[in-house]
């Protein structure tokens, strides 16, 4: 496990906090997440969901966009929360995104009765495709 750094039991609060304006009428599945820029900036998300399912944005992806448009591309941690489910990962896409700006990201969630696991991103995401195998 990567190291903790004394900062992400309160990056998972904010996620938590962000998991509180999810738009979920569908799944019903609260999501929140908090990056966390190198310049110290957090960003908060939470999915917004729609009518037409596959319009639906998660969590990451929304904090990862608001953080982009706002000028920061450089990130040490995401801390997801679930309001249904302890250990709750990013899902695949999620990776994905995180591994366009981020591709050693630490990824902070709560794993129940207070407890916080911390996995880097390669770990979850494992022979990556991103920036690295595009001519630029
Ligand atoms: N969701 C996220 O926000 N992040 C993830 O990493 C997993 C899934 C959302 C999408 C959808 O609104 C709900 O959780 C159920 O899939």
């Amino acid at each position: 496990m990567p190291e903790m750094n004394p900062k992400y039991p309160d990056l998972l609060k904010t996620a938590k906090e962000a998991a509180k304006r999810a738009h979920a009428p569908y799944s019903k599945f609260a999501v929140g997440a908090a990056l966390l820029g190198e310049d110290g900036r957090v960003f908060t998300g939470c999915n917004v969901e729609n009518a037409s399912f596959g319009a639906t944005i998660c969590a990451e992806q929304t904090a990862m966009v608001k953080a982009v448009s706002e000028g920061c591309r450089k990130f040490v941690a995401v801390a997801v929360h679930c309001a249904e489910t302890d250990d709750c990962w990013p899902c695949g896409i999620c990776r994905q995104v995180l591994n366009e700006f981020a591709p050693n990201i630490d990824v902070v969630v709560d794993s129940g009765k207070g407890s916080v696991t911390v996995i880097r991103l390669p770990e979850l995401l494992t022979r990556s495709f991103g920036p690295k195998d595009l001519p630029t």
